[in-house]
């Protein structure tokens, strides 16, 4: 008998009786078992980098909650930090980096040492993968090229990346080699990430949604299914989730793309859009608004039974629009799973 493995058959096309069900930064604040590792930490890359403590959080959720995959605890910005342009947590402040001011700043970055740099990553990924049950999926997972330069060009988070937007016009070139060299460097480390165990891969766009129409293709589009296809080529059972959140005038030209098996949906997209992005070829993954979770109650099981009842009869997978935040209630998270397995 072979063993059920929901993620993958709903990757696949099967239409299961429940969609499966796991949650973006499913491993996180929100979990007291997590802030007790945490603190143990120097900082928080110190931690991603430490494979015995990334392999502990990513467990966490799946002993807590069962859920259909574990997503490997890393961060998106290990990549900037591996091409040399050092990342600084700051505790209520997010993430900090020089920012990359000029061509020359693109030009001093190099991808020569970043699977060196990154081998903690695929060591947590090998030893999850020994400690995972065999039903449970092992996600792996990069920031697109897009989402990454917004944060190497601005330094910090930022709500409409005006800086790295102006750059893309007024630097053209060094911006196609900032965005090339990305390319290079998340296929890279997805290829690898597979090769230490993880059987998907998403690939966060965060912030396409500030991209102007005229840029989508080149900057997110293009690159996101170019990474995609090279991590196909290199390992054809590998599924690829892709999440350009925001994108929503997009989102049936991303689910198009043939070498992107899943679309994940961000929570301004309504439930019908799951039907939609299912017609254009790909699983639609999502998407409850994180904040129906921290509210609970009738809000919540109105808001998961829309989803539900717009993802049935076809392939679907559960999830956030977005990542679950530190507030959190655990007893919500335990009643929407609750409600998805029909308890
Ligand atoms: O999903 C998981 O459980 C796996 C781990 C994961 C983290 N970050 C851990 C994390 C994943 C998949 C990410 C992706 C990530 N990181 C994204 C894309 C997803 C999204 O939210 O759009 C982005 C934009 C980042 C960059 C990042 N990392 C920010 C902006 C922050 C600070 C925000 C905050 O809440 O402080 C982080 C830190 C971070 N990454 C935390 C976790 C659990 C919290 C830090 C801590 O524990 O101190």
């Amino acid at each position: 008998m072979t063993t059920a493995r929901p993620l993958l058959q709903t990757l696949s096309g099967q239409t299961l009786d429940r969609p499966p069900i796991w949650l973006m930064r499913q491993a996180g604040r929100y979990l007291p078992e997590y802030r007790a590792l945490r603190s143990q930490a120097p900082d928080f890359l110190a931690f991603c980098y430490d494979p015995e403590m990334a392999t502990e959080a990513t467990l966490q959720p799946i002993r807590r909650f069962g859920f259909d995959a574990a997503i490997i605890f890393s961060d998106i910005l290990v990549i900037p930090d591996a091409l040399g342009q050092r990342v600084r947590f700051v505790a209520g402040e997010g993430p900090q980096l020089d920012p990359i001011l000029d061509p020359a700043g693109v030009d001093a970055l190099s991808a020569t040492d970043a699977a060196a740099f990154l081998a903690p990553v695929y060591e947590a990924l090998r030893r999850t993968r020994a400690a995972l049950p065999a039903e449970t999926t092992l996600i792996g997972f990069a920031g697109a090229p897009w989402t990454l330069a917004a944060y190497m060009l601005e330094g910090h988070g930022s709500r409409d990346y005006a800086t790295a937007r102006k750059f893309a016009l007024t630097e053209p070139e060094a911006f196609a080699r900032l965005i090339d060299l990305l390319e290079q460097a998340i296929a890279g480390h997805l290829v690898r990430q597979i090769e230490a165990g993880a059987e998907v891969v998403q690939i966060f766009d965060s912030w396409a949604g500030a991209l102007p129409a005229y840029g989508v293709q080149a900057w997110s589009l293009g690159p996101m299914r170019r990474i995609a296809e090279r991590v196909k080529q290199a390992h054809p059972e590998a599924r690829v989730i892709a999440f350009p959140r925001g994108a929503d005038a997009f989102i049936e030209q991303y689910a198009a793309v043939e070498a992107f098996d899943a679309v994940s949906l961000g929570q301004s997209l309504p439930p019908a859009t799951i039907g939609r992005v299912r017609a254009a070829g790909a699983v639609p993954q999502g998407n409850l608004d994180p904040m129906t979770l921290i509210v609970g109650g009738p809000v919540l099981d109105r808001e998961i039974d829309a989803i539900l009842a717009a993802g049935s009869g076809g392939p679907h997978i559960f999830n956030l629009g977005h990542g679950i935040t530190p507030e959190t209630p655990i007893a919500h998270v335990e009643r929407l799973i609750g409600r998805i397995r029909g308890g």
